[in-house]
């Protein structure tokens, strides 16, 4: 091969190359990473895209070059010269790939290794997923059972998942892991966010016509900010009841679909709490009965103009505690 063809050549693929890096840095493929794992997972990312665009650039270098260099001329119906075989060309084909799937398994199972490490003290979370909607209680922390997921900054969390009806899976893009939550079995994931803020989460597998909404949010806090959120949470919810019971009411996202004066909530999807009373009169129910059924088991009394199977039942999991809380906090405020 002379020289002049593979300065070509080379020319050729520094373009292909070119053309490939812009469109790989041109657009915002991944979210911003917002956890330790999610930088590794970013690095293997970017580790086989750059392996993607050497071969892109030599292999389209080589077909435009041969495409206008062995071009068949307008008066020539010759063959081209037989060729069988060629060793070395394909011990180098042979080897070149398996080179790269090789190193591309190791980066890979290194950083599967390291995302699933959680550490000697990571903190725990009880994920449960249900149609529609997140819970996350803090085992290490009274037990504290909120709507919106919130984690310390730095520290490795270890998320076990379960569902309580069919597969779901949580996902925060800045996390950028996904894990299922299948009902009958428990699985886990680890997450140490490194950058404060609030981010979505999102269930990223159909489970039924509220899919798209059940969503919720992850909030990243400092340590201190953290533990002091633990700390007046604690207080909160070991306080009189109308104070816990207001916390609970507040931390499970009650007031997105009701409406209960005493927690200054206006949902209008579920019934107005304000009318317990009626609705428990309705219903042939004493108020605390009524209450506490309707929480734990909602599809027992349907309020007429409302539908089955929307109030989730996840809440029948809330501590003890918490649910006497709820109970009273909503038998006394409604009238
Ligand atoms: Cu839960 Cu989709």
């Amino acid at each position: 091969m002379r020289v002049g063809a593979i300065v070509r050549l080379v020319a050729v693929a520094v373009v292909m190359a070119g053309i490939a890096v812009a469109v790989a840095l041109g657009f915002h493929w991944l979210p911003d990473s917002g956890s330790r794992q999610a930088g590794r997972i970013h690095f293997v990312f970017w580790f086989v895209t750059i392996i993607c665009i050497a071969i892109f650039a030599i292999v389209t270098s080589v077909i435009a070059y041969s495409v206008v260099k062995f071009r068949r001329a307008p008066d020539d119906d010759s063959d081209g010269p037989p060729i069988h075989g060629h060793t070395g060309l394909e011990i180098v084909w042979t080897l070149v790939p398996a080179v790269l799937v090789t190193a591309i398994s190791v980066v890979s199972a290194i950083v599967l290794a390291k995302n699933g490490d959680a550490g000697a003290n990571p903190l725990r979370i009880d994920v449960t997923a249900q149609q529609f909607a997140w819970s996350f209680k803090y085992p290490d922390a009274k037990d504290i059972q909120t709507g919106i997921l919130r984690l310390p900054l730095g520290r490795a969390a270890k998320l076990t998942l379960r569902s309580d009806d069919v597969i779901h899976s949580f996902w925060v893009p800045e996390f950028s892991q996904k894990q299922d939550a299948v009902p009958g079995i428990v699985t886990t994931v680890v997450v140490t966010p490194d950058k404060l803020g609030t981010f979505d989460v999102v269930c990223t597998e159909l489970c039924g016509l509220g899919h798209a909404l059940m969503r919720s949010n992850v909030i990243v806090m400092k340590p201190a900010d953290f533990d002091a959120w633990v700390q007046q949470q604690r207080s909160a919810l070991s306080g009189p009841p109308g104070q816990a019971g207001k916390t609970v009411f507040a931390n499970n996202g009650c007031a997105a679909c009701h409406t209960f004066t005493p927690a200054g909530a206006t949902g209008k999807i579920g019934p107005d709490l304000d009318k317990l009373q009626a609705e428990a009169q309705k219903a042939g129910k004493p108020l605390q009965d009524f209450v506490r059924q309707s929480i734990v088991d909602p599809n027992a009394y349907i309020e007429p103009g409302y539908h089955p199977n929307v109030m989730p039942e996840s809440f029948k999991d809330l501590p003890k505690g918490q649910l006497d809380a709820l109970v009273q906090f909503l038998s006394r405020g409604s009238k």
